[in-house]
């Protein structure tokens, strides 16, 4: 069968990108192979893992489940520009001295959504409890650390950020 190829313009990290690409290309392979953007993981590849989180025009959205070509004109942001941008080098510290990782496959996915939660607990005035972080979370399974440092860490980010004592 043909592939039908599209023409995508967009932004990814803040730098403008225009690429040709299969139709059903998804997201995340697009920004893996494409663009050499190889922090956000593939895992499940339909939409369960959180693997493959990345931002699109401020919200997060599994990679695997968006085609590259939907993303024209938007604003996609991965963990590299995340993590360039010192956005979530607080998260990063937390989750290195809590031993909040072990292999590390989930953990891209993992910060990206939880940085989304500080962002929006943030917006709302408060430091999330564990349920909600937990809650926030649950579409990112790591099968390593059994979740409680990865809650931990993300906590005490929490509360820091919020200007709290740890
Ligand atoms: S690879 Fe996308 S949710 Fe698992
Ligand atoms: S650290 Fe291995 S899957 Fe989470």
């Amino acid at each position: 069968m043909a592939e039908l190829a599209v023409d995508i313009a967009l932004t990814v990290n803040g730098e403008p990108v225009a690429e040709r690409v299969d139709a059903r290309k998804t997201l995340v392979d697009f920004l893996r192979e494409d663009l050499g953007l190889t922090g956000s993981h593939v895992g499940c590849e339909h939409g369960v893992c959180g693997a493959c989180t990345v931002r699109v025009d401020g919200a997060i959205v599994r990679g695997c489940l968006m085609l590259a070509a939907q993303c024209d004109g938007a604003q996609v942001e991965t963990i590299e520009g995340l993590s360039d941008a010192g956005e979530i080098a607080d998260l990063q510290a937390a989750f290195a001295q809590r031993n909040a990782l072990q292999c590390g496959y989930c953990t891209p996915g993992m910060l990206v959504a939880a940085q989304d939660l500080l962002l929006h607990a943030k917006n709302s005035g408060g430091v999330p409890s564990r349920e909600q972080i937990r809650e926030h979370l649950s579409g990112n399974y790591c099968r390593c650390t059994g979740y409680h440092a990865i809650v931990d860490a993300v906590e005490a980010v929490a509360r820091a950020r919020a200007g709290e004592k740890k």
